[in-house]
Protein backbone atom coordinates (compact mmCIF):
# COMPACT_ATOMS: atom_id res chain seq x y z
CA UNK A 1 0.00 0.00 0.00
CA UNK A 2 1.31 3.41 -0.65
CA UNK A 3 2.44 5.77 1.95
CA UNK A 4 0.20 8.43 2.42
CA UNK A 5 0.70 12.27 3.14
CA UNK A 6 -0.43 15.80 3.11
CA UNK A 7 2.44 17.34 1.26
CA UNK A 8 5.32 15.59 -0.75
CA UNK A 9 8.76 18.01 -1.17
CA UNK A 10 10.75 17.17 -4.21
CA UNK A 11 14.21 18.32 -3.29
CA UNK A 12 15.76 19.13 0.05
CA UNK A 13 17.82 22.24 -1.04
CA UNK A 14 16.87 25.79 0.15
CA UNK A 15 13.34 26.08 -1.00
CA UNK A 16 12.42 22.89 -0.42
CA UNK A 17 13.74 22.68 3.70
CA UNK A 18 11.77 26.22 3.76
CA UNK A 19 9.04 25.07 2.62
CA UNK A 20 8.41 21.65 4.43
CA UNK A 21 9.08 23.08 7.50
CA UNK A 22 6.38 26.09 7.22
CA UNK A 23 4.15 23.11 5.70
CA UNK A 24 4.72 20.62 9.05
CA UNK A 25 4.42 23.74 11.68
CA UNK A 26 1.26 24.55 10.11
CA UNK A 27 -0.16 21.17 10.68
CA UNK A 28 0.81 19.37 7.27
CA UNK A 29 1.96 15.78 7.69
CA UNK A 30 5.18 16.21 5.11
CA UNK A 31 7.59 14.08 3.30
CA UNK A 32 10.94 15.74 1.75
CA UNK A 33 12.37 13.60 -0.80
CA UNK A 34 15.60 14.31 -2.30
CA UNK A 35 17.70 11.46 -4.45
CA UNK A 36 21.53 13.66 -2.88
CA UNK A 37 22.44 12.03 0.32
CA UNK A 38 22.92 14.90 1.97
CA UNK A 39 20.64 17.85 2.79
CA UNK A 40 21.45 21.25 0.39
CA UNK A 41 24.23 20.70 -0.52
CA UNK A 42 24.26 24.16 -2.43
CA UNK A 43 23.92 25.82 0.74
CA UNK A 44 27.01 24.32 2.14
CA UNK A 45 29.34 25.37 -1.16
CA UNK A 46 27.68 28.92 -0.77
CA UNK A 47 29.52 31.88 -0.29
CA UNK A 48 32.78 30.81 -0.11
CA UNK A 49 31.39 27.50 2.84
CA UNK A 50 29.96 31.36 4.54
CA UNK A 51 26.44 30.91 2.80
CA UNK A 52 25.21 34.75 1.59
CA UNK A 53 21.72 33.78 2.85
CA UNK A 54 20.24 37.21 2.27
CA UNK A 55 20.39 40.62 0.72
CA UNK A 56 18.89 43.71 2.80
CA UNK A 57 17.86 45.49 -0.38
CA UNK A 58 16.41 42.72 -2.18
CA UNK A 59 13.81 44.04 -4.05
CA UNK A 60 11.77 43.06 -6.93
CA UNK A 61 13.87 44.72 -9.74
CA UNK A 62 17.09 42.54 -8.50
CA UNK A 63 15.54 39.60 -10.33
CA UNK A 64 14.83 38.60 -14.22
CA UNK A 65 12.13 37.19 -15.64
CA UNK A 66 9.80 37.13 -18.36
CA UNK A 67 7.03 38.47 -15.59
CA UNK A 68 9.17 41.17 -13.55
CA UNK A 69 6.29 41.26 -11.22
CA UNK A 70 6.00 37.69 -10.30
CA UNK A 71 8.26 37.67 -7.20
CA UNK A 72 6.55 40.76 -5.88
CA UNK A 73 3.75 38.76 -3.92
CA UNK A 74 6.17 36.27 -2.16
CA UNK A 75 8.85 39.13 -1.17
CA UNK A 76 6.16 40.50 0.25
CA UNK A 77 5.36 37.79 2.06
CA UNK A 78 8.27 36.76 3.53
CA UNK A 79 11.36 38.86 3.02
CA UNK A 80 14.56 39.38 4.00
CA UNK A 81 14.07 40.32 7.67
CA UNK A 82 11.97 37.58 8.02
CA UNK A 83 14.18 35.19 7.42
CA UNK A 84 17.05 37.68 9.39
CA UNK A 85 14.45 37.04 12.15
CA UNK A 86 14.85 33.36 11.62
CA UNK A 87 18.60 33.44 11.61
CA UNK A 88 18.50 35.22 14.83
CA UNK A 89 16.16 32.84 16.32
CA UNK A 90 19.07 30.35 15.81
CA UNK A 91 21.95 32.36 17.22
CA UNK A 92 23.50 32.39 14.40
CA UNK A 93 26.27 35.02 13.87
CA UNK A 94 26.25 37.12 11.09
CA UNK A 95 27.84 40.42 8.83
CA UNK A 96 27.00 42.54 6.05
CA UNK A 97 30.30 42.23 4.05
CA UNK A 98 29.09 44.64 1.13
CA UNK A 99 25.82 45.82 -0.59
CA UNK A 100 23.37 44.46 1.20
CA UNK A 101 24.94 41.33 0.94
CA UNK A 102 24.60 39.22 4.79
CA UNK A 103 26.90 36.27 5.42
CA UNK A 104 27.43 34.27 8.33
CA UNK A 105 30.49 34.17 10.44
CA UNK A 106 31.39 31.00 10.99
CA UNK A 107 29.88 28.29 8.34
CA UNK A 108 26.71 27.55 5.64
CA UNK A 109 26.10 24.27 7.84
CA UNK A 110 24.32 26.61 10.28
CA UNK A 111 21.89 27.60 8.01
CA UNK A 112 20.94 24.04 6.97
CA UNK A 113 21.64 22.89 10.74
CA UNK A 114 18.49 25.53 10.87
CA UNK A 115 16.12 24.91 8.43
CA UNK A 116 16.68 21.07 9.45
CA UNK A 117 15.74 21.87 13.32
CA UNK A 118 12.22 23.79 11.96
CA UNK A 119 11.84 20.84 9.82
CA UNK A 120 11.97 18.42 12.56
CA UNK A 121 9.93 20.90 14.75
CA UNK A 122 7.25 20.74 11.89
CA UNK A 123 7.41 16.62 11.99
CA UNK A 124 8.76 16.83 8.26
CA UNK A 125 9.66 12.93 7.76
CA UNK A 126 13.26 13.13 5.55
CA UNK A 127 13.95 10.46 2.84
CA UNK A 128 17.71 10.88 1.29
CA UNK A 129 19.24 9.40 -1.69
CA UNK A 130 15.92 8.15 -3.29
CA UNK A 131 15.54 8.31 -7.15
CA UNK A 132 12.06 8.74 -8.52
CA UNK A 133 11.14 6.74 -11.01
CA UNK A 134 7.44 8.36 -11.87
CA UNK A 135 5.26 10.97 -10.67
CA UNK A 136 1.24 10.79 -11.81
CA UNK A 137 -1.83 12.19 -10.84
CA UNK A 138 -3.51 10.08 -7.85
CA UNK A 139 -6.71 8.18 -8.93
CA UNK A 140 -8.46 9.89 -6.00
CA UNK A 141 -6.42 13.34 -6.67
CA UNK A 142 -3.31 14.20 -5.88
CA UNK A 143 -0.33 12.79 -6.62
CA UNK A 144 1.82 9.55 -6.80
CA UNK A 145 5.40 9.18 -6.97
CA UNK A 146 7.28 6.15 -7.90
CA UNK A 147 10.68 6.17 -6.22
CA UNK A 148 13.25 3.39 -5.22
CA UNK A 149 11.70 3.17 -1.42
CA UNK A 150 8.58 2.44 -2.96
CA UNK A 151 5.21 4.82 -3.61
CA UNK A 152 4.37 7.86 -1.84
CA UNK A 153 1.06 9.76 -2.33
CA UNK A 154 0.30 13.00 -1.58
CA UNK A 155 -2.70 16.02 -1.78
CA UNK A 156 -0.45 17.98 -2.93
CA UNK A 157 3.16 18.16 -4.53
CA UNK A 158 5.61 20.60 -4.06
CA UNK A 159 8.71 20.49 -6.42
CA UNK A 160 11.74 22.48 -5.16
CA UNK A 161 14.34 20.49 -7.46
CA UNK A 162 16.51 23.50 -8.53
CA UNK A 163 18.33 24.50 -11.92
CA UNK A 164 21.36 22.56 -14.09
CA UNK A 165 24.47 24.11 -12.48
CA UNK A 166 26.47 22.10 -10.50
CA UNK A 167 25.50 18.55 -11.96
CA UNK A 168 28.18 17.01 -10.34
CA UNK A 169 26.13 17.64 -6.56
CA UNK A 170 23.22 16.41 -7.59
CA UNK A 171 21.32 19.29 -10.34
CA UNK A 172 19.08 17.59 -12.55
CA UNK A 173 16.60 18.47 -15.00
CA UNK A 174 14.22 16.29 -13.07
CA UNK A 175 11.48 19.73 -12.08
CA UNK A 176 11.39 20.67 -15.71
CA UNK A 177 10.09 17.44 -17.04
CA UNK A 178 7.22 17.62 -14.18
CA UNK A 179 6.26 20.78 -15.53
CA UNK A 180 6.40 19.77 -19.07
CA UNK A 181 4.18 16.33 -18.26
CA UNK A 182 1.69 18.21 -16.52
CA UNK A 183 1.42 20.94 -19.37
CA UNK A 184 3.08 23.85 -17.38
CA UNK A 185 5.37 25.43 -19.68
CA UNK A 186 8.99 26.09 -19.48
CA UNK A 187 10.96 28.95 -20.69
CA UNK A 188 14.63 28.60 -22.30
CA UNK A 189 17.23 27.77 -19.93
CA UNK A 190 20.79 29.02 -19.75
CA UNK A 191 23.76 29.28 -16.88
CA UNK A 192 23.61 32.51 -15.36
CA UNK A 193 25.85 33.99 -13.24
CA UNK A 194 28.95 32.52 -15.09
CA UNK A 195 32.44 33.37 -16.12
CA UNK A 196 32.53 34.74 -20.19
CA UNK A 197 35.04 32.98 -22.24
CA UNK A 198 37.35 35.40 -24.65
CA UNK A 199 37.20 34.72 -28.78
CA UNK A 200 41.03 33.15 -29.67
CA UNK A 201 42.29 36.48 -30.05
CA UNK A 202 41.12 38.36 -27.06
CA UNK A 203 42.79 34.78 -25.26
CA UNK A 204 45.94 35.23 -26.52
CA UNK A 205 46.31 38.94 -25.76
CA UNK A 206 44.57 38.84 -22.31
CA UNK A 207 45.81 35.20 -21.21
CA UNK A 208 48.57 36.48 -19.45
CA UNK A 209 46.71 38.96 -17.37
CA UNK A 210 44.79 36.03 -15.56
CA UNK A 211 44.37 37.10 -11.87
CA UNK A 212 44.54 41.19 -13.16
CA UNK A 213 40.79 42.49 -11.01
CA UNK A 214 39.67 46.03 -12.03
CA UNK A 215 36.57 48.08 -10.31
CA UNK A 216 34.55 48.58 -13.47
CA UNK A 217 31.14 49.63 -14.39
CA UNK A 218 29.46 46.91 -16.73
CA UNK A 219 26.46 46.80 -19.06
CA UNK A 220 24.86 44.46 -21.75
CA UNK A 221 21.40 43.90 -22.59
CA UNK A 222 19.21 45.91 -19.61
CA UNK A 223 22.36 45.35 -17.00
CA UNK A 224 24.24 47.90 -15.36
CA UNK A 225 26.64 46.95 -12.68
CA UNK A 226 29.69 48.70 -10.95
CA UNK A 227 31.79 46.00 -9.82
CA UNK A 228 35.32 43.94 -10.19
CA UNK A 229 36.11 42.33 -13.00
CA UNK A 230 38.62 39.73 -13.22
CA UNK A 231 40.99 38.53 -15.85
CA UNK A 232 40.77 34.53 -16.01
CA UNK A 233 42.64 32.03 -18.35
CA UNK A 234 39.53 31.20 -20.34
CA UNK A 235 37.94 34.83 -19.99
CA UNK A 236 36.20 37.26 -17.84
CA UNK A 237 35.19 36.62 -14.29
CA UNK A 238 33.93 38.61 -11.19
CA UNK A 239 31.35 39.80 -9.68
CA UNK A 240 31.12 42.59 -12.45
CA UNK A 241 30.95 39.78 -15.19
CA UNK A 242 28.92 37.04 -13.19
CA UNK A 243 26.46 39.95 -12.52
CA UNK A 244 26.05 40.98 -16.10
CA UNK A 245 26.03 37.04 -17.49
CA UNK A 246 22.88 36.91 -16.30
CA UNK A 247 21.75 39.46 -19.14
CA UNK A 248 24.24 38.92 -22.04
CA UNK A 249 22.84 36.33 -25.16
CA UNK A 250 24.97 34.91 -27.33
CA UNK A 251 26.40 37.29 -29.82
CA UNK A 252 25.80 40.37 -27.75
CA UNK A 253 28.54 42.93 -26.75
CA UNK A 254 29.85 43.19 -23.23
CA UNK A 255 30.87 47.51 -22.59
CA UNK A 256 32.94 48.35 -19.85
CA UNK A 257 34.31 51.38 -18.50
CA UNK A 258 37.04 51.20 -17.21
CA UNK A 259 37.31 55.12 -15.81
CA UNK A 260 34.15 55.33 -13.96
CA UNK A 261 34.84 57.45 -11.94
CA UNK A 262 37.30 59.65 -14.40
CA UNK A 263 36.93 61.80 -17.18
CA UNK A 264 39.47 60.24 -19.60
CA UNK A 265 39.65 62.93 -21.87
CA UNK A 266 39.95 65.97 -19.76
CA UNK A 267 42.67 63.35 -18.39
CA UNK A 268 44.60 63.03 -21.18
CA UNK A 269 44.19 66.57 -22.52
CA UNK A 270 45.91 67.57 -19.17
CA UNK A 271 49.10 65.55 -19.81
CA UNK A 272 49.08 66.34 -23.93
CA UNK A 273 52.80 67.08 -24.51
CA UNK A 274 54.07 64.84 -22.22
CA UNK A 275 56.92 62.76 -22.08
CA UNK A 276 55.10 60.28 -19.45
CA UNK A 277 54.37 56.52 -20.89
CA UNK A 278 50.62 56.03 -20.89
CA UNK A 279 50.39 52.86 -19.42
CA UNK A 280 52.38 55.11 -16.27
CA UNK A 281 49.55 57.53 -16.30
CA UNK A 282 46.75 55.19 -16.19
CA UNK A 283 48.82 53.52 -13.33
CA UNK A 284 48.40 56.30 -11.32
CA UNK A 285 44.55 55.68 -11.46
CA UNK A 286 44.74 52.84 -10.33
CA UNK A 287 44.97 49.98 -13.29
CA UNK A 288 47.44 47.28 -12.41
CA UNK A 289 50.57 48.13 -14.66
CA UNK A 290 50.11 44.75 -16.90
CA UNK A 291 47.21 45.25 -17.43
CA UNK A 292 47.78 49.10 -18.65
CA UNK A 293 50.36 48.14 -20.89
CA UNK A 294 48.36 44.88 -22.91
CA UNK A 295 45.57 46.61 -23.02
CA UNK A 296 47.36 50.00 -24.96
CA UNK A 297 48.83 47.36 -26.99
CA UNK A 298 45.52 45.51 -28.14
CA UNK A 299 44.30 49.08 -28.90
CA UNK A 300 47.22 49.86 -30.74
CA UNK A 301 47.62 52.91 -29.12
CA UNK A 302 50.44 54.40 -29.29
CA UNK A 303 53.52 53.98 -26.02
CA UNK A 304 54.02 58.20 -24.99
CA UNK A 305 50.91 60.80 -23.77
CA UNK A 306 52.80 62.94 -26.52
CA UNK A 307 52.06 60.76 -29.27
CA UNK A 308 48.53 61.41 -29.26
CA UNK A 309 47.09 63.09 -32.11
CA UNK A 310 43.91 64.98 -30.63
CA UNK A 311 41.46 62.43 -33.17
CA UNK A 312 43.58 59.33 -31.27
CA UNK A 313 43.19 60.89 -27.71
CA UNK A 314 39.26 61.47 -28.30
CA UNK A 315 39.71 57.63 -29.94
CA UNK A 316 41.17 55.94 -26.49
CA UNK A 317 39.25 57.79 -24.07
CA UNK A 318 36.13 56.65 -25.65
CA UNK A 319 37.76 53.00 -25.55
CA UNK A 320 38.41 53.90 -21.82
CA UNK A 321 34.95 54.51 -21.12
CA UNK A 322 33.03 52.26 -23.84
CA UNK A 323 35.71 49.00 -24.15
CA UNK A 324 33.85 46.40 -26.35
CA UNK A 325 34.39 43.11 -25.98
CA UNK A 326 32.19 39.65 -27.86
CA UNK A 327 32.47 36.82 -25.12
CA UNK A 328 32.01 34.02 -27.52
CA UNK A 329 30.42 31.98 -24.57
CA UNK A 330 30.09 31.20 -21.07
CA UNK A 331 31.99 28.70 -18.84
CA UNK A 332 28.32 26.76 -18.39
CA UNK A 333 26.83 24.98 -15.90
CA UNK A 334 29.66 23.38 -14.55
CA UNK A 335 30.76 26.90 -13.58
CA UNK A 336 27.64 28.50 -13.20
CA UNK A 337 26.01 29.76 -9.65
CA UNK A 338 22.50 29.14 -11.17
CA UNK A 339 19.79 29.14 -14.06
CA UNK A 340 18.47 31.48 -15.96
CA UNK A 341 14.89 30.73 -16.75
CA UNK A 342 12.47 27.93 -15.86
CA UNK A 343 8.94 26.82 -15.27
CA UNK A 344 7.02 29.98 -16.13
CA UNK A 345 5.25 32.16 -14.09
CA UNK A 346 2.43 32.09 -16.11
CA UNK A 347 1.41 29.02 -15.59
CA UNK A 348 1.96 29.68 -11.56
CA UNK A 349 0.00 31.69 -8.79
CA UNK A 350 2.28 34.11 -7.23
CA UNK A 351 0.80 34.10 -4.26
CA UNK A 352 1.24 30.22 -3.48
CA UNK A 353 3.57 29.06 -6.10
CA UNK A 354 1.09 27.01 -7.25
CA UNK A 355 0.38 25.87 -10.97
CA UNK A 356 -2.62 27.83 -12.21
CA UNK A 357 -4.13 24.19 -14.02
CA UNK A 358 -3.39 21.66 -11.76
CA UNK A 359 -4.80 22.02 -7.85
CA UNK A 360 -1.70 20.82 -4.88
CA UNK A 361 1.29 20.94 -7.71
CA UNK A 362 3.74 24.24 -6.97
CA UNK A 363 6.45 25.11 -8.17
CA UNK A 364 8.89 26.92 -5.54
CA UNK A 365 12.69 28.39 -5.84
CA UNK A 366 15.45 28.16 -8.96
CA UNK A 367 13.55 25.88 -10.71
CA UNK A 368 11.37 28.83 -11.54
CA UNK A 369 11.23 31.27 -13.90
CA UNK A 370 12.62 33.40 -11.46
CA UNK A 371 16.39 34.90 -11.46
CA UNK A 372 18.54 36.90 -8.66
CA UNK A 373 21.30 38.56 -8.97
CA UNK A 374 24.27 37.98 -7.09
CA UNK A 375 24.48 38.48 -3.37
CA UNK A 376 22.33 36.75 -1.80
CA UNK A 377 18.98 37.52 -3.89
CA UNK A 378 18.74 33.71 -5.13
CA UNK A 379 18.49 32.19 -1.68
CA UNK A 380 16.18 35.35 -0.71
CA UNK A 381 14.17 33.78 -3.57
CA UNK A 382 14.33 30.16 -2.60
CA UNK A 383 12.93 30.99 1.28
CA UNK A 384 10.27 34.00 -0.05
CA UNK A 385 8.55 31.14 -2.81
CA UNK A 386 9.17 28.30 -0.12
CA UNK A 387 7.51 29.96 2.65
CA UNK A 388 4.45 31.11 0.40
CA UNK A 389 4.01 27.73 -0.66
CA UNK A 390 3.97 25.98 2.48
CA UNK A 391 1.86 28.42 4.14
CA UNK A 392 -0.66 27.08 1.24
CA UNK A 393 0.04 23.43 0.35
P1 LIG B 1 18.77 23.68 -4.63
O1 LIG B 1 19.71 23.43 -5.73
O2 LIG B 1 19.26 24.33 -3.40
O3 LIG B 1 18.06 22.33 -4.19
C1 LIG B 1 17.54 21.41 -5.11
C2 LIG B 1 17.49 20.06 -4.46
O4 LIG B 1 16.79 19.18 -5.34
C3 LIG B 1 18.88 19.46 -4.26
O5 LIG B 1 19.01 19.00 -2.93
C4 LIG B 1 18.93 18.32 -5.26
O6 LIG B 1 19.71 17.21 -4.81
C5 LIG B 1 17.47 17.95 -5.40
N1 LIG B 1 17.17 17.29 -6.66
C6 LIG B 1 17.52 17.67 -7.91
N2 LIG B 1 17.11 16.78 -8.81
C7 LIG B 1 16.49 15.79 -8.11
C8 LIG B 1 15.90 14.56 -8.49
N3 LIG B 1 15.88 14.15 -9.77
N4 LIG B 1 15.37 13.77 -7.53
C9 LIG B 1 15.41 14.17 -6.22
N5 LIG B 1 15.97 15.30 -5.81
C10 LIG B 1 16.52 16.11 -6.74
N6 LIG B 1 22.78 32.05 -3.80
C11 LIG B 1 22.76 33.01 -2.86
O7 LIG B 1 21.73 33.66 -2.69
N7 LIG B 1 23.86 33.26 -2.10
C12 LIG B 1 25.04 32.56 -2.24
O8 LIG B 1 26.00 32.75 -1.49
C13 LIG B 1 25.09 31.58 -3.27
N8 LIG B 1 26.24 30.91 -3.52
C14 LIG B 1 26.26 29.93 -4.47
C15 LIG B 1 27.46 29.25 -4.71
C16 LIG B 1 27.48 28.24 -5.68
C17 LIG B 1 28.79 27.54 -5.97
C18 LIG B 1 26.29 27.88 -6.37
C19 LIG B 1 26.28 26.77 -7.37
C20 LIG B 1 25.11 28.57 -6.12
C21 LIG B 1 25.08 29.60 -5.20
N9 LIG B 1 23.92 30.32 -4.95
C22 LIG B 1 23.92 31.31 -4.01
C23 LIG B 1 22.65 29.98 -5.63
C24 LIG B 1 21.78 29.13 -4.69
O9 LIG B 1 22.56 28.03 -4.22
C25 LIG B 1 20.54 28.59 -5.40
O10 LIG B 1 19.87 29.65 -6.04
C26 LIG B 1 19.62 27.93 -4.39
O11 LIG B 1 20.27 26.83 -3.79
C27 LIG B 1 18.33 27.45 -5.08
O12 LIG B 1 17.58 26.78 -4.12
P2 LIG B 1 16.62 25.56 -4.57
O13 LIG B 1 16.11 24.98 -3.33
O14 LIG B 1 15.67 26.03 -5.60
O15 LIG B 1 17.59 24.54 -5.29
Amino acid sequence: MNKSFDVIVLGAGAAGMMCAAVAGQNGRQVLLLDHAEKLAEKIRISGGGRCNFTNNAARPECYLSENAHFCRSALAQFGPRDFLALVEKHGIAYHEKKLGQLFCDDSSQQIIDMLDAECTQGGVERRMGVTVKTVSSGAAGGFVLDTSLGCFEARSLVVATGGLSIPQIGASPLGYRIAEQFGLPVTGLSPALVPLTFHVDDAAAFAPLAGVSLDVEVRAGKGRFREQVLFTHKGLSGPAILQISSYWEPGMEVVLNLLPDCDALAFLEERQGSEQLLSNALAELGWPKRFAEAWLARQGCPVRLKELTPKKRLQLAEQLHHWRIKPNGTQGYKKAEVTRGGVSTKALSSKTMEAREVPGLYFIGEVVDVTGWLGGYNFQWAWSSGYVAGKNC
